[in-house]
C-alpha cells in the first residue's frame, strides 16, 4: 500500500467527484431556455446548444437573441429605471443584500453549474469565483446604501447594457450588474453563447427574490446579439472580451452619446527578480496562468525571470508543472479543467504551433488527459524573440512565454513593451524594488508577491489596449454614474480661413508680429511655413502657425521627452503652477487686451483672465491634494488605489473662451502629471500663444505643455490616431466628437469628447476634470501576514 508521501509525490490518489445530480435535474426541467426579460422568461425562439467542454455533452437550448428581442429587454429596462432610480439608496441596498444572500444559498448549485458549462475545476467556481460573487454584491449593497452620501449630486447614467465573455460568466456579470443597479441603473447584460447558465440561474434568482420587472434583463446569444445590444437605445455600453470586439464597438459607439467602459486583453509580465522567493514565485504561475486554464484577461502570460536565477526558477517551474492535474473538472482533486469550447482550444493549439514554428521551445506537462473534451496540458515556452507571434499576442490558454532579464530596467522595458497594460505581477523580496517596478509598468493593476487577486472593494481594468474604465470600488461605481448635468454652452463660430497666407505677407499696421507654435518649451515655426490670419471684425489682429501632423507629431516627441514631468513631486507640480499664476498676474492686463482685441467685452476679459489665473492656484493646490486611497479588501494587502496620468494626452480647445477654455483643460492634466499638445482656439489661438512667454519664465519644463494653432479637426484627428497620445479632451458640436471616438480606436485611447460649457461658472473646474486626467492603479500589497 503506498504511503502518504508517495501518494503525495505522484499525486496519483483517486478522484473526488462532485455530485452534479441536482444540477442536471434542473437543467433537464428547463431544457430550453427563453430570454428574462421584463421579470420574466420569454418563450424560447430559435435556439443553439451549450455544451459541456469536457464532455462534448449538449447541456441545454440556448435561444439566439435577436434585434427585436433586445429592443424588447431595452424598453422593459427604461421603463423600470426612473422607479429603481427613485427608489431610497437603502431599498436598493436590501435587493443586492438579497442577491447575496441567494447566491450564497445556492453557492455549490452555482459552482457545479458553472463548472460544467465553463469547464473550469470545481475547486476554483466553489473557492474563487462562487464567493467572490456574493462578495461582489455585498459590497455593492453597501455602496446603493452610502451612495448619496459618498456621491452627492450624482445621478445614475440609465438603462446599461452590458456584454460579458466565457471565463468568468458569473463573475463578470456581478462585476457589471452590482454596481449599475447600486448607482439606481437598470441593465440588459448579454452573456457569452459558450457559457449562458449561470446568467440563466441569476434570472431566476432576480424572479426569486421579487426583483422588480425589468431592472434586470438577460437576453442570449452570440455576437450579433451583442452588436444588436451595442446598437440598441442604451445609455452605457459595457464590455469585457476581446480587443477585436471591444474596438469595434468603440466605433459603433462613436458619437451616440453612449457611455463606455472596455476591459480588453491582456499580455501580463510576470516579473521574477534575483532576490525572488522562488517557490513562492512558482506557485504565483500556478495561480496566474495555469488558473482557469490560462483563460484570464490578467494572466500573467509573460515570465520575465532575472538571468541569475533563471535556470533555478525554471528547474523549480519544470518540476511543479509536472504535478499538475488536469481532467474532470468536478474532480475536486482536479487543478486544471477543459478549456471552454473546440474553437477555443484549436486557438489555444494553432497560436502554440505558430510560436513553435517562430522558433520556441514548448515545456509543457506530460500528464494523462481524458480522452475526449477540450483540454490541453499547460506548459511555457522558451525561446520567444520579440518577432515570436506569441511575444505580444494573447495565447489565452494555460501556456506562458518564459524570458530572461539582467537588470530591474530592462524586466521594465520589457514589461512594457506591449500594447496592452491590464497588469503585472512582481515578486521581490526587497519591498523598494517592488515599489520601484509597481511604479513603473504601465498597468492597471500590480500585484506585489501575489497573482490574480480580485476583489469588489479594488479598482480593476486596464491602460493601452487594455481598454478604459474601472470595475470594483469607488472608481468602479462612478463609472455607472452620472456628474450633475452641465449645460451646453454656445461655442463661438470659428470663423478660420483655411486658406493660409504666407507668413512674410499680411503684417501691416496693427498686425506686429507672427504667432508661434510652442513645442519642447521652444518657441516653433509650422512645418508647413505657412500661417493663417486671425481675424475679428474684417480686422487681421495677427498671424498664427498653421499647424498640420508633422507639428503635433513634433509635439508628441517634445512630450514624450518630458517624462520626468510624470515622476516630479506633486510638490514641485504645485510649484510650477502657482509661478504660472504668479506670471499671469502680472500680465493680466496684456492677457485682457488681447482678449477685447478678439471680442470680448472689457468686464468679460478681466474675468476671463482672473479666473485663469484663478485655476492655476486651484490645480495647483489640488496637485498633492486629489489623493489616491487604501481600500480594504478581503485578503492581508494593503491594496493602494493610485491615481495616475496617462502620459501625454491631447487636449482640443473651445474658441468660446480662447484663455480660460485652455487654461481649464491643460491646467487638470498637467497638475497630476501628465503631458499635454494642446490645440487652442482656431478663431481666436493668440492668448493661447501669448500663454508660452509665461511658460517660458514659471520654470515649466519644456514639453510639458506645447501648443500647436492651427485646423481643429484636422489636428483633432491627427492627436486621435497617434498612438502614443494616451488619453484626448475635445470640446466640439456632435459631429466633431463622433470623429475622434471613431478615429482613436487604434489605441483604443480614452477620448473625453465634451460639448461647450460656461467656463467662468462652477462647471468649469473641479474634480470631474482631475478625474478625467487619470486612471486608478491598484497596488496589492502584502501586509501583515
Ligand atoms: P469575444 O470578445 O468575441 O466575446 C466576448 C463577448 O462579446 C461575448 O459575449 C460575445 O458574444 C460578444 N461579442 C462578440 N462579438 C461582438 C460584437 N461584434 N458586438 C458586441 N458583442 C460581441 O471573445 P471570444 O471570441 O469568445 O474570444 C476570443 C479571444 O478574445 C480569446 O482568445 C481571448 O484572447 C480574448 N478574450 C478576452 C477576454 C477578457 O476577459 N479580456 C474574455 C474572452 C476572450
Amino acid at each position: 500500500m503506498p504511503s502518504v508521501k508517495d501518494i503525495l509525490m505522484s499525486m496519483e490518489y483517486g478522484p473526488a467527484p462532485e455530485s452534479a445530480t441536482e444540477v442536471l435535474k434542473w437543467l433537464a426541467a428547463r431544457g430550453t431556455f427563453g430570454h428574462f426579460i421584463g421579470g420574466a422568461f420569454t418563450a424560447p425562439g430559435v435556439t443553439f446548444a451549450t455544451t459541456n467542454p469536457a464532455t462534448g455533452e449538449n447541456l441545454a437550448q440556448i435561444t439566439q437573441g435577436t434585434a427585436a428581442d433586445i429592443a424588447a429587454a431595452v424598453a422593459a429596462a427604461r421603463a423600470a429605471q426612473p422607479g429603481w432610480a427613485a427608489l431610497a439608496g437603502h431599498e436598493r441596498a436590501k435587493w443586492l443584500y438579497a442577491m447575496a444572500r441567494h447566491v450564497q444559498k445556492r453557492e455549490r448549485f452555482l459552482a457545479v453549474l458553472e463548472s460544467l458549462d465553463n469547464g473550469k475545476p470545481i475547486r476554483e467556481t466553489r473557492d474563487i469565483d462562487i464567493p467572490l460573487v456574493a462578495r461582489h454584491f455585498y459590497h455593492h449593497a453597501g455602496w446603493a446604501e452610502l451612495l448619496a452620501e459618498e456621491f452627492p449630486g450624482a445621478a445614475p447614467v440609465g438603462v446599461c447594457g452590458q456584454i460579458i465573455p466565457w471565463n468568468f460568466p458569473l463573475l463578470m456579470l456581478a462585476w457589471k450588474i452590482a454596481p449599475a443597479l447600486a448607482a439606481g441603473n437598470t441593465v440588459v447584460l448579454k452573456p457569452a453563447e459558450y457559457t449562458p447558465l449561470t446568467a440563466l440561474a441569476f434570472a431566476e434568482i432576480c424572479a426569486e427574490i421579487g426583483l422588480p420587472a425589468g431592472v434586470v434583463n438577460i437576453v442570449t446569444g452570440d455576437g450579433e446579439t451583442g452588436a444588436a445590444l451595442v446598437a440598441s437605445k442604451v445609455d452605457k455600453i459595457a464590455f469585457t472580451g476581446s480587443t477585436e470586439v471591444g474596438r469595434a464597438i468603440r466605433k459603433a459607439t462613436a458619437g451616440t452619446g453612449k457611455a463606455l467602459t472596455l476591459e480588453l486583453g491582456g499580455k501580463s509580465p510576470f516579473i521574477v527578480c534575483a532576490d525572488a522567493d522562488l517557490d513562492a514565485a512558482v506557485e504565483g504561475v500556478v495561480e496566474s496562468i495555469w488558473f482557469n486554464q490560462g483563460q484570464v484577461c490578467c494572466a500573467g502570460s509573460r515570465i520575465l525571470v532575472a538571468e541569475a536565477v533563471e535556470d533555478a526558477f525554471t528547474r523549480r517551474l519544470t518540476d511543479r508543472l509536472a504535478r499538475l492535474r488536469v481532467g474532470d473538472p468536478l474532480d475536486k482533486s482536479v487543478d486544471m479543467g477543459a478549456l471552454v469550447h473546440p474553437v477555443q482550444l484549436a486557438r489555444v493549439q494553432q497560436m502554440v504551433a505558430a510560436g513553435m514554428a517562430a522558433g520556441a521551445r514548448l515545456v509543457q506537462a506530460e500528464c494523462k488527459l481524458p480522452a475526449k473534451g477540450c483540454f490541453y496540458a499547460p506548459g511555457f515556452l522558451t525561446g520567444v524573440n520579440p518577432a515570436n507571434p506569441v511575444a505580444d499576442a494573447e495565447i489565452f490558454g494555460p501556456v506562458a512565454t518564459l524570458t530572461s532579464f539582467r537588470t530591474p530596467d530592462e524586466a521594465v522595458e520589457l514589461a512594457n513593451a506591449t500594447r496592452y497594460g491590464l497588469a503585472a505581477s512582481v515578486w521581490t523580496e526587497s519591498v523598494n524594488l517592488a515599489m520601484d517596478l509597481a511604479a513603473k509598468v504601465k498597468a492597471g493593476v500590480v500585484w506585489v508577491n501575489s497573482a490574480n487577486i480580485f476583489d469588489a472593494g479594488a479598482a480593476f481594468g486596464g491602460m493601452r489596449e487594455s481598454g478604459f474604465g474601472r470595475e470594483g470600488g469607488r472608481a468602479g461605481l462612478r463609472d455607472y454614474l452620472r456628474g450633475p448635468e452641465v449645460a451646453e454652452a454656445p461655442e463661438a463660430q470659428a470663423t478660420f480661413d483655411t486658406a493660409p497666407v504666407p507668413a512674410a505677407t499680411g503684417q501691416t499696421g496693427a498686425i506686429d508680429r507672427t504667432a508661434k507654435m510652442y513645442v519642447g518649451g521652444r518657441q516653433a515655426r509650422p512645418d508647413s511655413g505657412q500661417s493663417y490670419a486671425v481675424m475679428h471684425e474684417g480686422r487681421v489682429l495677427g498671424l498664427a502657425g498653421l499647424g498640420s501632423r508633422k507639428d503635433i507629431r513634433n509635439a508628441v516627441e517634445a512630450a514624450a521627452k518630458a517624462g520626468a514631468w510624470g515622476r516630479a513631486t506633486a510638490h514641485n507640480r504645485a510649484q510650477v503652477l502657482y509661478y504660472l499664476a504668479e506670471n499671469l498676474s502680472a500680465r493680466a492686463a496684456e492677457f485682457a487686451a488681447r482678449l477685447v482685441e478678439g471680442g470680448h467685452r472689457p468686464e468679460a476679459a478681466a474675468l476671463e483672465v482672473d479666473l485663469s489665473i484663478r485655476r492655476a492656484f486651484y490645480y495647483a493646490a489640488q496637485a498633492d491634494k486629489f489623493d489616491g486611497a487604501v481600500t480594504a479588501t478581503k485578503t492581508a494587502h494593503v491594496t493602494l488605489q493610485m491615481p495616475e496620468p496617462f502620459g501625454i494626452m491631447g487636449i482640443v480647445c473651445p474658441d468660446a473662451a480662447p484663455l480660460l477654455g485652455l487654461v481649464s483643460l491643460v491646467l487638470p492634466a498637467i497638475a497630476m502629471g501628465n503631458r499635454v499638445v494642446a490645440v487652442p482656439a482656431a478663431s481666436r489661438p493668440l492668448p493661447a500663444t501669448d500663454l508660452s512667454q509665461v511658460l517660458d519664465c514659471s520654470d515649466m519644463p519644456g514639453g510639458v505643455l506645447n501648443i500647436v494653432t492651427g485646423p481643429k479637426d484636422e489636428l483633432a484627428g491627427v492627436l486621435a490616431k497617434h498612438d502614443e497620445v494616451a488619453a484626448l479632451w475635445y470640446v466640439s458640436g456632435p459631429e466633431g466628437r463622433a470623429a475622434v471616438e471613431a478615429e482613436s480606436t487604434g489605441n483604443l485611447k480614452s477620448v473625453w469628447a465634451l460639448a461647450n460649457r460656461d467656463w467662468t461658472g462652477p462647471q468649469g473646474q473641479g474634480r470631474a476634470f482631475l478625474q478625467r486626467a487619470t486612471q486608478v492603479k491598484t497596488i496589492w500589497v502584502p501586509y501583515g501576514e
